[in-house]
């Protein structure tokens, strides 16, 4: 059974993950407009990892007999300066899902549930690679320059993978 307290802040991240889809839907949008089909792509695969980060929550508050609740889904920015732009705005936001996760595991520790922390591994994890990769097309993004549209193929092949079924 989870803590009242716990199954908020799991709600609340569930919301967080449908927020990072929406931001990421609205980047994709945004290079779309630029006409950056292969930038687009990229946010739109990563929009759709994030839908499935916040099932993840939805199956694991279930799973613990807990009750889901979905709160509102504030609006994304609709423009960025630039691409660089666009992907600093990724890592800053990556950065801050971290801190989100980081105190869901300090309030699992507090609330001495074992199955939230463990259930939370993955994420840990995940983070991990979401800072990696939004800095390493960061980079690159940076390294184009003038010319984001020789990156656009690189970024049009990413395609989107399930992650295994087991939450
Ligand atoms: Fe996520
Ligand atoms: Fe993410």
């Amino acid at each position: 059974m989870l803590s009242d307290k716990m199954q908020e802040a799991l709600n609340g991240q569930l919301v967080a993950e449908l927020y990072s889809a929406y931001l990421y839907l609205s980047m994709a949008a945004y290079f779309d407009a630029a006409d950056l089909p292969g930038f687009a792509n990229w946010m739109r695969v990563q929009a759709q990892e994030e839908v499935t980060h916040g099932m993840k929550f939805y199956s694991y508050v279930y799973e613990r007999n807990g009750r889901v609740v979905l709160g509102p889904i504030d609006g994304p920015p609709t423009d960025w300066d630039s691409p660089a732009a666009a992907f600093e705005h990724v890592l800053a936001h990556e950065r801050k899902v971290t801190g989100l996760i980081g105190g869901l595991v300090k309030l699992a520790v507090e609330e001495k549930d074992q199955a939230t922390g463990y259930f939370l591994q993955w994420f840990v994890e995940e983070q991990v690679e979401e800072e990696e990769s939004a800095e390493a097309v960061l980079r690159k993004v940076v390294e184009a320059g003038a010319e984001p549209s020789a990156l656009d193929g690189e970024l049009g092949a990413r395609v989107f993978k399930p992650p295994a079924a087991s939450s």
